[in-house]
């Protein structure tokens, strides 16, 4: 794959991107697994189920680029993609969510420069998730470099639900029948009551063992 290249300083090539983009996402990465392992150590209690990182591969860069009508060069795809390094950090409960998200808002050297709130505000689709496009300077040895990355964050069910519609969507190519996507509205529904009826059963039996401590 072959991009065009158009000044000399930040991210001039594919395998600088590369570079530059996963380091981003290693340090995320690292920051998410020590949240964890204090969220653990203070409270007994692992918040993050388990944590996916990709980076996005230059086809569906090249893609994502046209329909934004955008040529395909490297500035542009540093300017214009927000989720080349995306992480997906999945939880067991809706409250884990909001209390991760706050956490990577308060790290000093994180800066949140887009926040989608899909759980508040499903999509039609009935996705739901808790996006966040955030900067971190990767540290090089002649500069630094911001870097954008897309944090995805759900419920093991919403994971479930999501990955399921997407294969769907992947081999209707987005254009299911209407039956199809009406259950799959349906199944959301379904997701955000289990979702809830598992947390207030997580926090019955908290308060039970509690209570027991006393
Ligand atoms: P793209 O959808 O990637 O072009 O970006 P956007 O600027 O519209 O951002 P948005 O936050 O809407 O979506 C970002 C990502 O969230 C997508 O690339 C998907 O991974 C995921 N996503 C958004 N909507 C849906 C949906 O309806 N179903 C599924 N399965 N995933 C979705
Ligand atoms: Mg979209």
């Amino acid at each position: 794959m072959e991009f065009k290249v158009e000044n000399g300083d930040g991210i001039d090539s594919w395998k600088e991107v590369t570079l530059v983009y996963s380091a981003a996402l290693r340090q995320m990465e690292t920051k998410m697994q020590i949240l964890n392992d204090e969220f653990q150590h203070v409270h007994q209690y692992n918040p993050i189920e388990h944590i996916k990182a990709r980076i996005k591969t230059p086809e569906s860069i090249v893609k994502k680029l046209k329909r934004y009508g955008q040529e395909s060069t490297i500035d542009n795809m540093v300017k214009y993609i927000n989720d080349i390094a995306g992480i997906r950090i999945i939880c067991s409960f809706t409250s884990d969510i909001y209390r991760i998200a706050d956490m990577i808002r308060d790290q000093k050297d994180i800066q949140v420069i887009a926040v989608k709130d899909y759980i508040t505000y499903p999509k039609a689709s009935g996705y739901k998730s808790y996006h966040m496009i955030v900067s971190i300077p990767v540290y090089l040895s002649d500069r630094t470099v911001d870097t954008k990355v897309e944090i995805q964050i759900r419920t093991v069910a919403m994971d479930f639900w999501a990955s399921l519609e997407h294969k769907i969507h992947y081999k209707f190519e987005g254009d299911a029948p209407e039956s199809i996507k009406n259950e799959l509205v349906e199944c959301a529904r379904m997701v955000s009551d289990l979702d809830a009826r598992m947390l207030s059963l997580n926090e019955e039996i908290l308060a039970i063992s509690q209570k027991r401590e006393e």
